[in-house]
C-alpha cells in the first residue's frame, strides 16, 4: 500500500523530529512549534488581515497556505499547522457563524434543545474543501522535513460554542444543557463525532501528517462528568481516524483530567502551564508523548528569562524521547516576533543532543 501523502515515510529519508517525538522516538533536538504560530502578533499577518476578513482568509486557500508557510519560515519551527479555525465546521451545520470585529466568534442560531440538535444540517466533508486545498498548497510550499499538522475541535469544545453561541467564562449554559438533558447531549456528541472524523480524515488525505484535537475548554468539567459524557465520544473520534497518523490531544485547565484524557486516547497529550511537565508526564505514564508547556505570557518577558524558563521545562523532560515543545496555549497578540524566534532557538540550542559542548 502507498504511504499517506503526509507520512514522510519514504525509505532513506529520516523521520522529521516532530513526527519522531510524537512516536516517542529519540531525536537530535527537541522539536518545537507554537499554537497560533500564524496570527496577529506578526506584522505580515496583520497586513493580510487588512485585505481579508478572518473567515475570508480561512476560505482563500493560497492566502491560508501563505500564512501557514510564513510562520515556519519566520520562526524556524519543526512543524507547521494549517491556518484555519476550529469553528469552520459549524458553518455547514447551518447555525450561522460570524467573527464579529473585536468580539470573537458568534453563532447566530445556537443549540439549546434536543429539537435544535435534530435540526443541524447534514455535513459533507467536501463542504470544507477550501481547507484541504490550503493543506495541499501549504504542503507544496513547506520544506520537505517540516510536517504539516491538521486540527479540529474535540467534541466537547465544539459543542460548547454551539450551545453558548460565543465564548464564555464558566460554560454554564453548556453544562446546564448537559446536566439537564443528558440524552440530547449524547445525541449532539453522536452527531458531531462523524463530522469531526470526516473533516480530520479529509485533512489527512490532503497531506496532514499529524492532527491535533483542541479540547480547549474541557477543563471546566469534573472527572466524573468527563468520563460519563465526553470520554466515550473522544474515544470514538480517535478510533475513527486514519491509522498511523499521530493524534495530539490538547486541553487547558486539565490538571484534574489528565488520566481521563489519556484514557480517552491520543499519541501525545498537550499540557498547559498550570502543571509541572515532569509530574504530569509521571501521571500519564511512559507510554505516551507530551506536548508543552510554557506559559504564553512568558514570551512577553525579556529573552534571558524566556531562555531560563525553556531550560526549566527541558530539564523536566530530561531528554526523554516523546517531548514536543510548545506553549501551554496559543501565542498572545502582543508577543514580539523576535521573542517567539528566541524561544525556538533556545529550545533547539538547549536540547541539542549527540553534539559536543
Ligand atoms: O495555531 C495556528 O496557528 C492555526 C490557526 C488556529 C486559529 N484558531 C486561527 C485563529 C487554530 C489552531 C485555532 C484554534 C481555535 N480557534 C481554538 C482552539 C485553540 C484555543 O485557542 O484554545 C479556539 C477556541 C478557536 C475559536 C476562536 N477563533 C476564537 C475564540 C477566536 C477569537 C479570539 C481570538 O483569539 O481572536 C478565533 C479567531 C482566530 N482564530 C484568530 C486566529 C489567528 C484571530 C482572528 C483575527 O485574525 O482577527
Amino acid at each position: 500500500m502507498q504511504a499517506p501523502l503526509g507520512s514522510h515515510s519514504s525509505p532513506g529519508v529520516p523521520v522529521p523530529p516532530f513526527l519522531a517525538a510524537c512516536r516517542r522516538e529519540a531525536t537530535a533536538h527537541t522539536p518545537v512549534w507554537l499554537m497560533r504560530q500564524a496570527g496577529r502578533y506578526q506584522p505580515e499577518y496583520r497586513a493580510i488581515r487588512k485585505r481579508l476578513g478572518f473567515l475570508e482568509l480561512c476560505k482563500t486557500p493560497d492566502a491560508a497556505a501563505e500564512v501557514t508557510v510564513m510562520a515556519v519560515a519566520q520562526l524556524g519551527v519543526d512543524a507547521a499547522i494549517i491556518f484555519a479555525d476550529i469553528l469552520l465546521v459549524l458553518e455547514p451545520l447551518g447555525v450561522g457563524l460570524e467573527f464579529a470585529k473585536g468580539d470573537g466568534p458568534v453563532i447566530h442560531r445556537p443549540v439549546r434543545t434536543a429539537a435544535d440538535v435534530d435540526r443541524l444540517a447534514p455535513f459533507d466533508p467536501a463542504q470544507l474543501d477550501f481547507v484541504y486545498q490550503a493543506i495541499r498548497l501549504a504542503r507544496a510550499g513547506l520544506p520537505r522535513d517540516v510536517p504539516l499538522i491538521g486540527f479540529a475541535a474535540a467534541p466537547f469544545t465544539l459543542a460548547s460554542y454551539l450551545i453558548e453561541g460565543s465564548g464564555s467564562d464558566g460554560w454554564v449554559t453548556t453544562k446546564t444543557f448537559l446536566f439537564g438533558d443528558p440524552g440530547a447531549w449524547r445525541a449532539l456528541m453522536e452527531r458531531l463525532v462523524p463530522v469531526l472524523a470526516g473533516y480530520l480524515n479529509a485533512q489527512i488525505a490532503a497531506g496532514a501528517a499529524a492532527v491535533q484535537l483542541f479540547d480547549s475548554w474541557v477543563g471546566c468539567l469534573s472527572p466524573a462528568d468527563y468520563r460519563a459524557h465526553v470520554m466515550p465520544h473522544v474515544r470514538a473520534l480517535i478510533g475513527s481516524l486514519t491509522p498511523g497518523v499521530p493524534v495530539i490531544h490538547f486541553g487547558t485547565g486539565t490538571a484534574g483530567l489528565l488520566e481521563c484524557m489519556r484514557a480517552a486516547g491520543g499519541d501525545v497529550i498537550g499540557l498547559d502551564w498550570r502543571v509541572d511537565l515532569d509530574a504530569a508526564w509521571a501521571r500519564l505514564g511512559a507510554g505516551v508523548a507530551v506536548q508543552g508547556n510554557l506559559d504564553p505570557v512568558a514570551l512577553l518577558a525579556p529573552i534571558p528569562e524566556i531562555r531560563r524558563r525553556v531550560a526549566e521545562i527541558l530539564g523536566q523532560a530530561a531528554g526523554r524521547p516523546g517531548h514536543v515543545f510548545n506553549l501551554g496555549h496559543g501565542i498572545l497578540p502582543p508577543t514580539p516576533v523576535d521573542h517567539a524566534r528566541a524561544l525556538v532557538d533556545a529550545v533547539h540550542e538547549l536540547s541539542a543532543r549527540g553534539t559536543t559542548g
